[in-house]
């Protein structure tokens, strides 16, 4: 049998850290979508669960499509390229997989991005590559809930703020960068910056969510790793970020 290819469009919906934080705009986008997409990295993924929750909460169906696997052996990813090759070539593989789910089913896919869809997340990418016409909802990203949760603004008076991963930390520190937001990180290495403060958040909006601000001196890298524990032992999964201010 060959299957019909229908045309589709896709509404990308920032839903922020769950379904709290569901805006009124994202909030009618879901109510217009057909079904949401959405990749499943495992049979008891959690975060498709916040998804699933989301969904069941608008009345739309959720279809999971199993995410293709990435490549994330150190051997090949240590080095900036070995990485970007294999995040375009994981990036490709999941274009195929929705692409059949959308030609297959066509009408209003909604994409539910956690976060913020402009902020270290591929779907917008991803998307693009599909071909069909899109738009895109903005939600509640990280950062924002970071500042909230510690109320603070994230630079001081007329000062920059640089939005980092851990993985390149190092290297913004020593171009010059005092005034950052680390994303994407595992356990924290900050050694040589015990001056520094720290405002932390981890699993931020969900029940084991983790404040700890201070010196970093005194706070201590190894706090940081047990609120991360802590996080996950209650969540099941960890998400966490930081700002990190230099001594002026
Ligand atoms: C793939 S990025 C997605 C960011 C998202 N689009 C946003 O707008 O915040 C995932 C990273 O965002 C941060 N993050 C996302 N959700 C978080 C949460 N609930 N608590 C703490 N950090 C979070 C972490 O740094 C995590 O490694």
């Amino acid at each position: 049998m060959i299957a019909s290819t229908r045309s589709a469009s896709i509404r990308i919906i920032g839903f922020g850290m769950g379904p709290q934080h569901v805006t009124p705009e994202a909030a009618d986008a879901l109510r217009s979508c057909d079904y949401v997409v959405a990749a499943a990295k495992s049979a008891d993924d959690p975060l498709l669960a916040v998804r699933r929750q989301v969904c069941e909460e608008y009345g739309v169906e959720l279809v999971a499509v199993p995410d293709p696997e990435r490549d994330r052996d150190p051997a090949s990813t240590t080095a900036t390229a070995g990485y970007d090759q294999a995040v375009r070539e994981w990036h490709a593989a999941r274009v195929a997989a929705y692409r059949d789910v959308l030609e297959q089913r066509g009408g209003t896919a909604g994409f539910l991005v956690w976060g913020d869809p402009s902020l270290y997340d591929s779907t917008i990418r991803i998307v693009e590559q599909l071909g069909f016409d899109f738009d895109v909802i903005p939600g509640i990203s990280a950062p924002q809930l970071l500042a909230a949760r510690h109320r603070i603004v994230l630079h001081e008076v007329g000062r920059p703020v640089h939005v980092t991963t851990a993985r390149r930390l190092r290297e913004d520190i020593a171009t010059g960068q005092t005034n950052l937001v680390v994303m994407l990180g595992s356990a924290p290495d900050l050694e040589g910056l015990e001056d520094w403060q720290v405002w932390y958040g981890a699993n931020l909006g969900a029940p084991g969510e983790q404040l700890l601000s201070g010196r970093l001196g005194e706070l201590g890298e190894a706090s940081l790793r047990v609120a991360r524990e802590h996080a996950r032992a209650i969540d099941g999964w960890v998400m966490d970020l930081y700002l990190l201010r230099g001594p002026r």
